[in-house]
């Protein structure tokens, strides 16, 4: 783990993507999600790996963790996003790169939604793309990351 490391967070209820009000959310799974951004980042000389939890704590724990161990973030801490000081004072502390995904367009939808507590620690936001949007994150954080070093021959 180190400087082409980049971790894909999500928060409550994204496990259940995929069968979770797919009239919002789309029918991909979180899991479907992951292995293509697992797979574009090893295109790209980078290591992505996925954490998910129900639990805020746990969240602020991985943001914790990512200082000085990652690249960049990809968060989509679900409704967490609209709530949470803590989420925005560990990715403050961080100071990791984070850009923060949203499958559906929060602010076409309910006024609780639209408070984007989260994204102010982030470099970017990106709402209502659906699985694209983490694969645009995950290309912006590459290009802030720059391509791999080129192995020499000897
Ligand atoms: C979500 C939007 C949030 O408002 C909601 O609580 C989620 C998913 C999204 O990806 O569209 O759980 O973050």
């Amino acid at each position: 783990m180190g400087a082409r490391t980049i971790w894909v967070l999500s928060g409550p209820n994204l496990n259940l993507l995929g069968t979770r009000e797919p009239e919002i959310y789309g029918s991909a799974t979180l899991d479907e999600i992951e292995r293509s951004l697992v797979d574009e980042g090893a295109r790209a000389g980078v290591e992505v790996r996925c954490f998910r939890s129900n639990e805020e704590g746990a969240l602020v724990t991985r943001v914790q963790e990512a200082r000085g161990t990652a690249a960049g973030l990809i968060v989509n801490f679900a409704a967490y996003s609209h709530t949470s000081i803590a989420l925005v004072d560990a990715l403050a502390a961080a100071q990791v790169p984070a850009i923060e995904v949203h499958l559906s367009n929060v602010h076409r939808r309910e006024p609780f939604r639209h408070r984007m507590m989260t994204a102010r620690a982030c470099i970017g936001v990106i709402a209502g793309l659906g699985p694209i949007g983490y694969r645009l994150a995950l290309q912006a954080l590459i290009a802030r990351i720059g391509a791999a070093p080129v192995e020499k021959s000897a």
